[in-house]
């Protein structure tokens, strides 16, 4: 079985929605239409075994490895007035690294803005949305995440990592189902975000994750001169901090994607 639904709703407190597909588009682009034409408004949950239009961040696709990529999208209504969240990418990437890490991955690390590393190689991705309908706004947190190793990154050419270093010989039902349940204790939280900026204790937990906190990273933006700099972790506002000489400046979300 590739998971037992029933049995993850009955060990997450919260009321959320499980649901599960055998294949799908893209998961956030589920839930998006759910909201918007079936009225879908309770907090959800979808998972499913294959995606044939993943989406990354900033217009990619998203591959993977059916088996390996446990791939979930959460559908959470945000408290009203909380817009131009930036600081929720952050947010998110530390409640889905410390559901890991509470479940003995200590290896789990962050990059800036939201990717889950190993030993420096991508192991998960995120991708959040925010609708707005009927004046009240929806966010959908969309996680790809490698349990074990596949063939992937050959078809990519570049590394890939995963959470386990080989396939547990059980499989991956119990693995998929502790990590959803854990992910979607942690996710709830965003319910009942109400500001906009993040506090001292999101900022520290960051701080604790940031695989390149202290080292020199080098910073890329489209059509512009690379910026090389110590990363000095995060901001109330999710932006990301960095010092060059004795100079330190800060970078939005989007505005550049860190290399080492
Ligand atoms: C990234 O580019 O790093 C973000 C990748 C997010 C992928 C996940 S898989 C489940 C959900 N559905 C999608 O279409 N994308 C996200």
């Amino acid at each position: 079985m590739y998971i037992n639904l029933q049995e993850c709703a009955k060990r997450n407190s919260y009321s959320l929605s499980w649901n599960f597909l055998e294949e799908v588009d893209s998961t956030n682009e589920f839930l998006k239409r759910k909201t918007k034409v079936d009225c879908l408004r309770k907090p959800s949950l979808v998972v499913v075994r294959k995606q044939t239009a993943g989406k990354g961040t900033r217009g990619r696709v998203w591959i993977d490895d059916p088996e390996a990529c446990l791939k979930v999208s959460f559908l959470l209504p945000l408290k009203k007035n909380l817009f131009g969240p930036t600081h929720l990418s952050p947010l998110v990437a530390v409640l889905c690294c410390r559901a890991l890490r509470q479940l003995g991955y200590k290896n789990v690390s962050l990059k800036w803005p939201n990717d889950l590393v190993v030993n420096g190689e991508k192991v998960g991705g995120i991708l959040i949305e925010k609708i707005s309908l009927e004046e009240k706004d929806y966010l959908i947190i969309g996680i790809g995440l490698n349990l074990s190793p596949s063939k992937i990154g050959e078809k990519l050419q570049k590394e890939v990592g995963s959470l386990l270093d080989k396939m547990p010989e059980e499989g991956l039902q119990r693995i998929r189902e502790d990590i959803l349940v854990e992910l979607a204790g942690q996710l709830e939280k965003i319910t009942s975000v109400a500001v906009v900026l993040l506090d001292e204790c999101i900022i520290s937990e960051w701080t604790a994750y940031d695989e390149y906190f202290g080292k020199r990273i080098t910073l890329l933006s489209a059509g512009k001169e690379p910026i090389t700099g110590e990363d000095m972790g995060i901001k109330k506002d999710g932006s990301l901090i960095l010092r060059s000489g004795n100079e330190t400046k800060s970078f939005c979300i989007g505005e550049v994607s860190v290399k080492l």
